[in-house]
């Protein structure tokens, strides 16, 4: 893949988990990467383990629940390297877990805010960038819970189904522009995220899923890796289940 040679990718939430192993993906197939999170220290720990493999990385502080600053550091990251050829939009958080009912309204609109919001102010200025160079590809970061219901996380649920309407509409507007738009919808992945999962949650879709077991971040990277890739060149709009079957189930 050597399409991703002096290719800028830039990956938001990449000091842990799915990001941080998108970001080392990226950075093996020859792209530079600007790793994003607002946690500084996870953030360039991620740098460190790209540079250590002999890739090209670099941090920038960027907390995706601020318009302001995604517009401020995105504007400079491309004024600074002259392209965004890459984006993955990943930085989420699981929110509160409890009945409609019971929900804040300030977690709900927490949980929109960083997980829905987030990925529309970013893909704003991303656009912007990719339509100056008549390229761009970007992969959003979904989930099963985009797809269907999830009793007990109805704002994560809502936000993510909002994630795979917001990629379809992108994907019509800007696919004669050379700039392709997909999500991936991965199953429970193993990372810190599930820590806010009810354990008997887990176990019950654990048990359901076709493949027995929860995925790792390393099936996602590769599979957000193939999305942004000349391989899926006429792959656009499309919310690619990453989770086992168990969106069959
Ligand atoms: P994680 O908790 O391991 O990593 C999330 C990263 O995002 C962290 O580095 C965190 O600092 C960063 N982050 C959180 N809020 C942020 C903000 N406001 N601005 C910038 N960065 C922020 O979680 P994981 O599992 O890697 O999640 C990544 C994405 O994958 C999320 O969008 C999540 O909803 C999605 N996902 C995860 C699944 C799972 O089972 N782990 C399943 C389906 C989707």
């Amino acid at each position: 893949m050597s399409e991703f040679k002096k290719k800028i990718a830039l990956v938001t939430g990449a000091g842990d988990g799915i990001g941080r192993a998108t970001a080392v993906a990226l950075s093996f197939k020859g792209a530079y990467v600007i790793v994003t999170d607002k946690n500084q220290k996870t953030g360039k720990d991620t740098v460190k383990e790209i540079l250590s493999q002999g890739g090209e990385a670099e941090f920038y502080k960027l907390d995706v629940s601020s318009n302001n600053e995604i517009q401020k550091v995105i504007l400079k990251i491309f004024k600074k390297y002259g392209s965004i050829d890459f984006a993955v939009n990943n930085a989420g958080i699981g929110g509160s877990f409890d009945g409609i009912h019971n929900l804040d309204i300030d977690d709900w609109n927490n949980t929109i805010n960083i997980n829905l919001t987030g990925v529309f102010s970013c893909m704003q200025v991303q656009i912007k960038c990719m339509l100056k160079n008549g390229f761009g590809r970007i992969v959003n970061v979904a989930s099963m819970a985009g797809i269907k219901g999830v009793g007990g996380g109805s704002a994560y649920c809502a936000s993510k189904h909002g994630v795979i309407g917001l990629t379809k509409s992108a994907a019509i507007e800007y696919g004669d522009h050379n700039i392709r738009v997909n999500a991936v919808c991965p199953g429970f992945i193993e990372t810190k995220l599930l820590e806010g999962v009810p354990k008997k949650i887990l176990e019950f879709n654990t048990y359901v899923n076709p493949m027995k077991r929860i995925g790792n971040t390393k099936e996602v990277a590769d599979s957000i890796v193939w999305l942004l890739c000349d391989k899926s060149s006429f792959i656009n709009g499309t919310s690619m289940s990453i989770d086992g079957g168990y969106g069959n189930v």
